[in-house]
């Protein structure tokens, strides 16, 4: 039974694996929950050039507003372009079949991205996007091979090609003056990007390193007192 449950794990996460493994040398990425610049950048970008095609079914307007410390008013003019209340859910109206036609693929929630890939796997695959004329839309991606997604953050990243010496092509490089971002401020976009669903993938993390913080300054506290009142017992029994 226990081997049976086994095969079917292996199974059903084989698809994900067989994506992701590829011979790209990743860049490490690390998120950073505290930097709410960037947490609130990449919802911006987020809401931009992602959400049209891909929903956040699982999180809602409102507790990101909050927990991103943006003012409601301010979220509702500037992050919510489908006409919703705030209370509602990051959702979109992409019709699920046509969008297949369109890309080969219908375009996945991104709620849970994070966790069934990994962080670091999002953010290189951001950042790989490459021109490859045998591909429908001329574009491929070094993490996920013959993607179906456009390469839509192309005007900000620029025109970014395969550099190939001797057989391999493992290197990639942006044509000059092709895109409005530099390679640094690119990467930093893509940063808070990732670091936007790395949040939204499990919003109650944030919840529990703030949480963390109280805690430790109540043992903290809660150990100077109880030093002070051991000391003073000993006072006692040392002083006679
Ligand atoms: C025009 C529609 C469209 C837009 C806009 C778009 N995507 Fe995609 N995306 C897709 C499609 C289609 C796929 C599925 C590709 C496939 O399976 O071949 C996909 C796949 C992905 C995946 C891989 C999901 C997985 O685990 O298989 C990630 C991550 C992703 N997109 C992130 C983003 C981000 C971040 C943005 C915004 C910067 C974005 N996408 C904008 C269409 C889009």
């Amino acid at each position: 039974m226990k081997k049976l449950l086994l095969v079917l794990l292996l199974v059903c996460q084989g698809p994900a694996w067989a994506a992701s493994a590829s011979t790209w040398p990743m860049e490490s990425f690390k998120g950073d929950l505290q930097n709410m610049p960037s947490l609130q950048n990449g919802f911006k970008l987020y809401a931009n050039y992602c959400l049209g095609c891909h929903s956040l079914q699982f999180q809602r307007y409102e507790r990101t507003a909050d927990d991103l410390a943006i003012p409601h008013d301010i979220a509702l003019k500037n992050l919510v372009f489908t006409g919703q209340k705030i209370g509602g859910l990051i959702t979109n109206a992409m019709p699920r079949a046509a969008s297949k036609d369109w890309f080969g693929a219908s375009p996945p929630d991104l709620t849970m991205v994070t966790r069934v890939r990994s962080p670091e796997w999002v953010y290189n695959y951001l950042n790989t996007f490459y021109v490859d004329e045998d591909r429908p839309l001329g574009v491929n991606n070094k993490v996920f091979a013959n993607v179906g997604m456009p390469n839509v953050l192309l005007e900000l990243q620029g025109v970014q090609r395969e550099v190939c010496a001797e057989g391999h092509c493992d290197h990639l490089a942006v044509d000059n003056g092709t895109g409005t971002m530099t390679t640094e401020e690119f990467k930093s976009a893509t940063y808070d990007l990732t670091n936007f669903l790395y949040y939204v993938s499990e919003p109650s993390r944030l919840d529990r390193q703030r949480i963390g913080i109280y805690v430790l300054l109540f043992l903290i506290i809660l150990g100077c007192f109880t030093y002070l009142l051991n000391r003073e017992y000993w006072k006692d029994v040392g002083g006679h």
